[in-house]
């Protein structure tokens, strides 16, 4: 079977399947997204052992909620992700943030932290690394990283990057500190490791039950959403926050409209959101 059979989808199906990615993430894919369902899907097509991306759309709508099902959501998700993405964010965290929690919580001596959407990790954990740089080791701090992929996770969990991933973004002198040689890749060290847990969650939920957060994160994940959802999402993220606290959103992504909501502030170069 030659490579374009395998990966050509008919019309019908490319609608089934931008309305089942919707349905299951909130994740919009517009008409001109064929190559990106072509190269995501032809493996899980191989993998199954079928002869095309029409036989894995004939599978999905007679087990719509199967774990096939999902696998394709997963596939379609991108997952894009570096240690100190947008570093203007992590300097305002210092040098803003922590010194006013510090004095605030001097007798808690307790922070929470939400990287929501986490994908592999490296947000969740550079903000650890913030965190015991800035002399917080012995206070009790909680980062949670969510995601809506459990494949993700998996690996966030593991603590475990490649080299060409350590080289992304995060200063040498944090790789020696923070992470050991584990064969060719590199395990961060159980200090960093065991500040923060993962969970799966999917962003449209309900999320009261997990704040109240100092800082949450929610950074380069609004882009794929309609502006219902994100609006939603938005009011969401606002009750899960401290008044006073902190919300990122990433560089492309803004949360105008719910002006009632958050503050926007801007800090050194980095753009912040103060729950009102
Ligand atoms: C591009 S990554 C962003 C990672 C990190 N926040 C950053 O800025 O470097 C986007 C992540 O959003 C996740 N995602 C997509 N839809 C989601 C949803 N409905 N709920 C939770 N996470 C979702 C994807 O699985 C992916 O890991």
């Amino acid at each position: 079977m030659s490579a374009s059979s395998i990966s050509s989808i008919h019309s019908e199906n490319y609608r089934f399947l931008q309305e089942h990615v919707y349905s299951q993430a909130g994740i919009v894919l517009e008409d001109n997204k064929h190559y990106l369902f072509e190269s995501r899907l032809t493996p899980i097509v191989r993998r199954l052992g079928l002869s095309s991306i029409n036989d894995l759309c004939a599978m999905l709508k007679v087990a719509r909620g199967a774990e096939v099902g999902r696998q394709v959501v997963e596939a379609m998700t991108t997952n894009e992700t570096y240690f100190f993405r947008d570093p203007a964010h992590y300097e305002a965290i210092r040098t803003a943030l922590l010194p006013r929690l510090k004095q605030q919580r001097q007798d808690v001596r307790k922070m929470r932290f939400w990287s929501a959407a986490a994908s592999t990790g490296q947000e969740a954990y550079s903000l650890a690394m913030i965190l015991l740089e800035a002399g917080l080791a012995d206070w009790n701090i909680q980062i949670l990283g969510t995601d809506f992929s459990t494949e993700v996770l998996e690996r966030a969990r593991a603590g475990t990057y490649q080299q060409i991933e350590v080289n992304r973004g995060l200063p040498a002198s944090l790789l020696v500190k923070h992470f050991i040689r584990s064969g060719v890749n590199w395990q961060l060290r159980e200090p960093v490791r065991r500040m923060v847990r993962f969970e799966t969650i999917d962003l449209r939920k309900s999320m009261h039950t997990l704040g109240p957060f100092d800082l949450v994160f929610c950074r380069n994940v609004m882009i794929y959403f309609d502006a219902e959802t994100k609006r939603k999402i938005l009011e969401e993220l606002h009750g899960t926050l401290f008044r006073g606290g902190w919300l990122m959103l990433g560089g492309a992504e803004t949360a105008s409209g719910i002006e009632e909501l958050f503050e926007k502030q801007s800090i050194g170069s980095a753009a912040v959101y103060v729950a009102r």
